[in-house]
C-alpha cells in the first residue's frame, strides 16, 4: 500500500532522518526545492517552448558563473576577475553591457523581454525554505525569479533563514507582500507568456485558519490565477497553503493549485474530499528519505 503521512508522522520523518540516517533537514530541503525548480522548468518548457534539456540543474548549489553561457537575467558575479594589464577585451566590454542590461531589468522588475518568469511566495517556516531553494535553482537556470516574503524577514529562522541568506547573496529580487500590487500592475502592463507561481507559504506546520499576511498571499495567488487564465500556473510545495495536513480544507481560504508536489509521501489532508478542488495534479517526489524509514514511520501509528 502507498504510504500516507499524518502531520505528526511527517515531523517524525524529519527527526528520524537526522537521528537514524544522519540526513539533515537542509539536505531534504535542498532536494525538495530542486524538485520544485525542476517542475517549474518542465512547466515552462511544455508551455513556453523553453527546452528542459538545456536547463541543467546543477548537482550542487553554486554561484552562477560569469562568462560564457551567462544570460542577461543572471546576476553579476560578486568577485569579478582581476583587472587585466592591457586594454579590455571585447568579451569584457560585452559582459559589462550585459550586466548593465541586467540591472536595468532588475531595477524595475520589468517583464519586458521575458517570456517566462516565476514568482515564489515563501512563508517563514521550512515550507518557505523549500521555495527559497527553488528560487536559487531557477535563478541559476536563468529563469527570472521574484521572491515574496510572506511575513517579515525577522520571522525567518533556522534552515529557512539560511536559505533566505543564500538568496540574498545571489541578489535574487526579494519583495514583501506590501510590494505585491506594484508588481501586479507591472504584470498586467507587460505580461510574460507564462508565469509560474510557487506556493511555499504554509506546509504541514500550518494549523488553525490562515492569518494575515499568509491569508493575503493566498488570496493574491488565487486572484492572479483567476484574472490571467492560461498565463498563470500555480505549483504548491508539499500541500496547498490553507489546507490542513491532516484534515484538508477547513473553512477560510486555500490556494487553488494546478499541481501539488508533495514530498516523500502524500499528506493525509490531501486525501480527503474537501481538499480535492485545491490540489490539481498530485505528484509525489522522493526527497531522499530512505524507503525503510518511510515504511516504518507510516506503519507505526504512534510515531
Ligand atoms: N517532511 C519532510 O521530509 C520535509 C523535508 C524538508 C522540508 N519539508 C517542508 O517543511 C514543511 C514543514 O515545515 P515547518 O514545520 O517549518 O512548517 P511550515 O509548514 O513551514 O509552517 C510553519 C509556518 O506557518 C506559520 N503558520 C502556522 N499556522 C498559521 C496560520 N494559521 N496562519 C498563518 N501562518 C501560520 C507559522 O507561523 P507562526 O510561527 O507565527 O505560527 C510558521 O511560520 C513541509 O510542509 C515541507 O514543505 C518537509
Amino acid at each position: 500500500m502507498n504510504p500516507i503521512l499524518t502531520v505528526e508522522q511527517a515531523k517524525a520523518l524529519d527527526r528520524l532522518a537526522l537521528e537514524e540516517y544522519g540526513i539533515p533537514v537542509s539536505t531534504l530541503m535542498e532536494n525538495a526545492g530542486r524538485s520544485l525548480a525542476g517542475k517549474v522548468i518542465e512547466l515552462l518548457g511544455k508551455q513556453a517552448g523553453f527546452s528542459t534539456e538545456r536547463a541543467v540543474i546543477p548537482a550542487k548549489p553554486a554561484r552562477p558563473a560569469g562568462g560564457a553561457g551567462m544570460s542577461i537575467l543572471a546576476s553579476p558575479p560578486r568577485n569579478p576577475s582581476p583587472p587585466r594589464k592591457r586594454g579590455p577585451r571585447f568579451s569584457t566590454i560585452f559582459r559589462k553591457m550585459v550586466y548593465n542590461l541586467d540591472s536595468r531589468f532588475r531595477g524595475n522588475d520589468s517583464f519586458r523581454g521575458n517570456d517566462r518568469a516565476a514568482w515564489i511566495f515563501c512563508g517563514s517556516g521550512n515550507n518557505g525554505g523549500d521555495g527559497l531553494v527553488a528560487a536559487r535553482f531557477l535563478h541559476q537556470n536563468n529563469i527570472p525569479v521574484v521572491v515574496f516574503l510572506v511575513g517579515s524577514k525577522e520571522k525567518f529562522k533556522g534552515e529557512a533563514l539560511a536559505q533566505l541568506q543564500k538568496v540574498e547573496e545571489i541578489q535574487i529580487p526579494i519583495k514583501l507582500m506590501s510590494d505585491f500590487e506594484t508588481l501586479n500592475k507591472e504584470f498586467k502592463l507587460h505580461p510574460p507568456q507564462k508565469l509560474i507561481v510557487i506556493d511555499a507559504i504554509l506546509g504541514t506546520g500550518f494549523h488553525g485558519e490562515p492569518r494575515p499576511p499568509a491569508l493575503l498571499a493566498i488570496k493574491a495567488i488565487n486572484d492572479l490565477k483567476k484574472n490571467h487564465p492560461g498565463k498563470v500556473t500555480v505549483l504548491a510545495a508539499d500541500i496547498p497553503s490553507g489546507l490542513n495536513g491532516d484534515e484538508g480544507f477547513t473553512e477560510t481560504e486555500a490556494v487553488r493549485a494546478d499541481t501539488t508536489l508533495t514530498f516523500a509521501a502524500p499528506k493525509q489532508g490531501l486525501t480527503v474530499n474537501s481538499a480535492q478542488a485545491y490540489i490539481g495534479n498530485l505528484e509525489v517526489v522522493d526527497i531522499g528519505i530512505p524507503t525503510e524509514l518511510l515504511q516504518s514511520v507510516t506503519n507505526n501509528k504512534s510515531s
